[in-house]
């Protein structure tokens, strides 16, 4: 089986990270998978980035939470990357959703739901009732750092594939993990050598696989994915196994 290579927040190596050109970039590059990841804002839109603020990777601050759509696309998230990048615009996940289904995308769409620090109120129904009207040819995969998430993501969508989060595995997430909700585990890569850990019926695809030294560990092992900053590179280093 060939370890699926996944792009991290788009090619997040050679792009800004969550924004149209980097999964644009990511689609090019031949990846397998796609990992972004979705808040929310003031008026209720879904947003595609990383941090809970807009301080790291745009021209504003301050919350992601507290300002509407209109006032996050006046912000520009291209520029902290480089100059070429200026003028690119944070997405929504319909912009990405749309851009994947204009591209043909036929891979995993994995996207990670950011409740872990901020619990946006009725999130996990909107991305459910945004995704079950979109007609696609790619297969999702919902993640989450926060459980509670993905018990209720399953609750609306049981036949959807679920992936647990985690940095180090705890004796909780073990048993969520025996609940059935999740199928996949996405673990740091630092915890899946430490403990060099492999169970036969997860799916493991561990984050975020950078160093060609850990690509060729997943690879070696048949690993169901790596989530990667680069894509590109990963491609080229699997190849040659
Ligand atoms: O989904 C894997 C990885 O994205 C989780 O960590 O902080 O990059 O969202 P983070
Ligand atoms: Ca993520």
């Amino acid at each position: 089986m060939l370890t699926k290579i996944i792009a991290h927040r788009g090619s997040k190596g050679i792009r800004p990270e969550n924004t149209l050109p980097a999964f644009e970039k990511a689609i090019e590059e031949g990846a397998d998978g796609i990992e972004t990841d979705v808040h929310m804002s003031k008026d209720g839109h879904l947003i595609i980035m990383h941090d809970e603020t807009v301080d790291r990777t745009t021209s504003g601050t301050g919350r992601i939470y507290d300002k509407t759509l209109m006032e996050l696309k006046q912000l520009d998230a291209g520029s902290y990357f480089g100059y070429e990048y200026l003028g690119t615009r944070i997405p929504t996940l319909n912009e990405v959703v749309q851009l994947l289904i204009k591209k043909k995308f036929t891979g995993l769409f994995n996207l990670e739901l950011k409740t872990d620090k901020i619990q946006y109120p009725g999130i996990e129904e909107k991305v459910s009732a945004y995704m079950n009207q979109q007609k696609v040819s790619f297969q999702i995969v919902y993640s989450s750092f926060h459980p509670q998430s993905l018990v209720k993501m399953h609750a609306l969508n049981p036949s959807i594939e679920y992936a647990s989060l985690f940095k180090v595995q705890t004796k909780f997430a073990r048993k969520f993990y025996r609940s059935r909700i999740v199928k996949d585990w996405h673990p740091d890569i630092r915890w899946v050598r430490a403990h060099r850990f492999f169970l036969p019926h997860v799916q493991l695809r561990p984050w975020t696989v950078n160093s060609s030294e850990d690509m060729r560990y997943c690879f070696k092992r048949h690993f169901d994915g790596i989530i990667t900053d680069y894509p590109g590179r990963a491609g080229i280093i699997r190849q040659a196994i």
